[in-house]
């Protein structure tokens, strides 16, 4: 025992982890683990019944062992006791099937009720690997869409519409919710209210292909007034360059290959096959949770996308080393 003390917090440690089920820091898996916890209560209950059950049996017959009659009283049906006994164990199986029912009727009320009124409005779209974020505004020009980053106002219930531009995916943040799939022509939709501010993990939890493992986003619960700071500065078109680098970087950025890709408001560049990079700067990771954003992760990644992630839709440009470096000066004031 003394010598299993010291593993106690690295166990514990395990259920407060960014990316955890039995975290509960949403309502909604709060509910699911207050299920887990019945269910399994009340199962280990019936477990330990039957196992007592087998015990008493076996212990019955080898009490009789060499008395010729004890087994066929064991199964005489004029036996009463025993006949109460079956009786009961059905009542008891009854009432614990009831006893289910009900709690995961309760639950369900409770998700149902959580979920009457989101006050945030987003469409998360799955691509082979990364995930399109569009937050819907009240208004038509405060809309926005960003990418692998979700962040969710604390104790607010949000609606989360998923879709599927390819194959079918699965939405996952282990804290806060539970999964739901996104197919490729349906539009589904999950209800997240988180509890506790913090920096959380999803994950895409249905196989979708090479990268699939490499398929995950970040999810940032902050108070009411940080969300409102954030929302104003993704609304907010990113700075223009402020000097001769950076400027190439821009020049490159919106007129070349990366223009017909992405997305960076207020330039020319405007496509949209790949992640809107209009403030890509102030994500926490690069490639969908690959890699950390960091200025040596993104030198590697804009020069060579295919061997940081391999199989990914960005293709090797083949920069030069003075481009290399304006375009990622650039990249860099995207925040
Ligand atoms: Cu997307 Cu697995």
């Amino acid at each position: 025992m003394k010598r299993a003390a010291p593993l106690l917090p690295t166990l514990l440690a395990g259920c407060n982890g960014i990316q955890t089920m039995t975290g509960g820091q949403g309502l909604e898996s709060q509910g699911f683990n207050g299920l887990f916890t019945v269910f399994n209560v009340v199962t280990g209950l019936f477990f330990l019944l039957v196992l007592a059950g087998l015990a008493a049996a076996i212990l019955r017959r080898r009490g009789s062992r060499g008395d010729g009659m004890a087994d066929e009283r064991a199964v005489d049906p004029r036996d009463g006791a025993l006949t109460k006994l079956l009786v009961g164990w059905v009542v008891l199986v009854g009432l614990g099937l009831a006893l289910l029912t009900i709690f995961s009727w309760l639950g369900d009320r409770r998700a149902v009720a959580a979920s009457a009124d989101p006050l945030v409005d987003i469409t998360v779209t799955a691509r082979q690997w990364w995930w399109q974020v569009d937050y819907g505004g009240v208004q038509a020009n405060q809309g926005f869409t960003t990418a692998n980053e979700i962040h969710l106002p604390v104790g607010v219930p949000a609606r989360i519409t998923l879709r599927s531009n390819d194959v079918i995916h699965s939405f996952w943040i282990p804290n806060l919710a539970g999964k739901q799939d996104l197919i490729p022509g349906r539009q589904n939709d999950i209800i997240v209210t988180p509890t506790a501010v913090g920096r959380y993990r999803g994950q895409c939890a249905e196989y979708c292909g090479l990268q699939h493992a490499h398929m995950a986003f970040d999810v940032i619960v902050e108070s009411r007034e940080d969300f409102a700071r954030w929302r104003m500065a993704q609304l907010a078109p990113p700075p223009a360059p402020d000097n001769p680098l950076r400027q190439a970087g821009y020049n490159y950025v919106t007129t070349r290959e990366c223009a017909s890709c992405h997305n960076i408001n207020g330039t020319n560049a405007s496509g949209r096959i790949g992640p809107d990079l209009t403030h890509v700067a102030s994500r926490l990771t690069i490639g969908a949770g690959t890699y950390p954003m960091t200025r040596g992760h993104l030198y590697g990644w804009v020069a060579d996308p295919q061997s940081a992630k391999p199989g990914n839709q960005m293709p090797v440009v083949g920069l030069d080393p003075n481009e290399l470096h304006a375009v990622v000066a650039y990249l860099e004031t995207l925040r």
